[in-house]
């Protein structure tokens, strides 16, 4: 592991606080410590632009405006909120926990770190940007914008960085005080290099270019979803008919949502969940 000196930690986060004192973002979930709500910020930001977010975010969240209310619902009404956020399956995840929470948790989204994990949906990332942002626990974690800033600061001429060896540097330069507010600042002040250098997670050994929407099998399930949704069950000629993807590939979409339980095939009428 890269020793870290005490002045190089110190500056780092002199540079990541005098950044955000001067342009850090406000957003609706920032300060939120609902870990409901939070949960469901950190879900919906996974793969989707904050904008987009902001406004689904308070649509959703009057939908179901707590835990218990979206462990209630169908998934069927969940997805119908979801819909203009694609990865559907982000929407059945947030459903399934708040169902778990419910069942085995007493309704209260846990602290701990290792049983969130447990969690459905919930992997290293949101189980650490949870912990810090509902619970303001100094954890360790790191997502896409956070990667950015560690491998620009201190993995200058490095190719192929893992995150295993980004995670120890992140756990000794967190704010001990103020994690929660800390990593907003470093989410921010990733997305202002992002404009300013080469991206440095081109540099990341975990680096994947993002996959086109258009020609991809997720746009076929998302048609298909938003269509069942929207419109409501129908038959299978018709709903082929209408949506006017390739045949193969509609069925190879179709197999895969009927597979994975987003949708019931009963003879030739095709119904989400
Ligand atoms: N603020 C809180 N969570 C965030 C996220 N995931 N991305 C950007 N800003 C955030």
């Amino acid at each position: 592991m890269k020793e870290l000196r005490k002045a190089e930690k110190t500056q780092f986060q002199d540079t990541i606080w005098n950044y955000y004192e001067k342009h850090g973002r406000k957003m609706p979930w920032r300060g939120e410590e609902d870990p409901y709500k939070v949960l469901v910020s950190e879900i919906m930001l996974q793969q989707t632009q904050v904008a987009r977010v902001t406004l689904k975010y308070a649509e959703f969240l009057k939908k179901f405006p707590t835990l218990g209310s979206l462990a209630k619902a169908s998934l069927s009404d969940v997805l119908k909120v979801w819909q203009g956020l694609g990865y559907n399956r982000r929407a059945r995840f947030l459903h399934e926990f708040a169902k778990e929470v419910v069942k085995n948790h007493k309704g209260k989204v846990p602290s701990d770190y290792e049983i969130l994990l447990t969690l459905p949906g919930i992997g290293k990332g949101t189980a650490g940007s949870l912990s810090a942002f509902a619970f303001n626990l100094p954890v360790a974690f790191i997502e896409t914008n956070i990667r950015r800033v560690y491998i620009h600061h201190f993995f200058k001429d490095k190719e192929s960085v893992a995150d295993a060896e980004i995670l120890p540097i992140v756990e000794a330069t967190v704010d001990e005080v103020n994690p929660q507010e800390w990593y907003y600042a470093l989410m921010d002040y990733g997305v202002h290099l992002k404009g300013k250098v080469k991206n440095p997670n081109q540099r990341s050994k975990h680096y994947a270019k993002q996959s086109k929407f258009e020609g991809s099998n997720r746009e076929v399930r998302g048609g298909i979803i938003k269509e069942l949704t929207v419109v409501g069950g129908q038959s299978l000629v018709t709903l082929r008919k209408k949506l006017k993807f390739d045949a193969k590939r509609f069925d190879t979409a179709l197999k895969g949502l009927i597979k994975e339980g987003f949708v019931i095939q009963k003879g030739t009428s095709i119904t989400l969940v």
